[in-house]
């Protein structure tokens, strides 16, 4: 990875470039990396799309939790795309499990880079990103350049519980409830559903502490070298699980594409 991609996947995990070679370590424990995967899966199913027909994008698929359990269920098609190489030898691993390697390409690309192109997915899921393409309509308008007409974009994230503004780094880009609506459906998309995820997203807050600090401890005796950095990351992962349970509201979007 060149010194400006290893920044954009540290910075996604919350993490510097020192301690990125070793997240495969500190969250060994977890497959899916903080999506809300359970009510992903509810929302597609409740789409009724047609096995062997379907072709779905998961962009920053990380271990490929959401993409092996959405070829595993629906039998879909799906090429998930990461910077991460050992989460994709594990999402490879993974769909190995499944049964469903026939079904899941995972991709070795920047994802900024991949949706420059446009592309015709029937469905795009982006979870557990947040702004990683700037706002919620910058957000948009680059996951219905992944789709056709009609098509299904999911995008797990959230928004302000008050309106005000966060201006903390990987916070920008939320927005209270209506104007998240409005970025939303800026370009005529429909709104199908929302579920509000803040339940779910603190118990995988708390799980995600809970295995940090377990092998923060092990990586410390291992490297330590780091343990300055590991204490860090700890901290900062504390506050950040807080900002979230405090501020901000979990939600999942799914939204139709306008056929015209
Ligand atoms: C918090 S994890 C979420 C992974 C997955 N969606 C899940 O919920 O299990 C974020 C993932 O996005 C990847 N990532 C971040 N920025 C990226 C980029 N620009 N291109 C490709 N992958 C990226 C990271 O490597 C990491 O695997």
């Amino acid at each position: 990875m060149s010194g400006k991609t290893n920044k954009t996947v540290a910075d996604s995990l919350e993490t510097d470039e020192l301690l990125l070679p070793h997240m495969p370590f500190l969250l060994r424990d977890i497959w899916a990396l903080g999506c809300s995967l359970q009510p992903i899966l509810d929302s597609i199913a409740a789409l009724n799309l047609s096995p062997g027909n379907t072709a779905v994008l998961d962009l920053g698929c990380g271990k490929g939790a959401v993409s092996v359990r959405i070829a595993s269920e629906f039998g879909f098609n799906v090429t998930g795309i990461d910077l991460m190489q050992p989460f994709l030898e594990d999402a490879r691993k993974k769909a190995g499990e499944y049964h469903v390697s026939h079904l899941c390409e995972f991709i070795h690309k920047d994802i900024i880079e991949y949706v420059s192109a446009e592309h015709a997915f029937d469905l795009v899921v982006l979870a557990s990103l947040g702004g990683v393409f700037g706002t919620l309509r910058d957000t948009v308008s680059r996951l219905r350049s992944q789709v056709k007409a009609g098509g299904y974009m999911i995008y797990d994230d959230g928004y302000l519980k008050q309106a005000d503004s966060l201006n903390r780094k990987g916070y920008r880009h939320f927005r209270d409830h209506d104007t998240a609506i409005k970025e939303l459906t800026f370009y005529g998309d429909r709104l199908v559903k929302e579920v509000n995820t803040s339940a779910l997203s603190e118990e995988i807050n708390a799980e995600y502490l809970t295995v940090i600090r377990h092998r923060g401890k092990e990586l410390a005796d291992q490297h330590p070298e780091l343990e300055k950095n590991i204490r860090a990351y700890i901290q900062l992962q504390e506050e950040e699980c807080d900002i979230i349970n405090n501020r901000i509201e979990g939600a999942l979007w799914l939204l139709r594409k306008t056929e015209h």
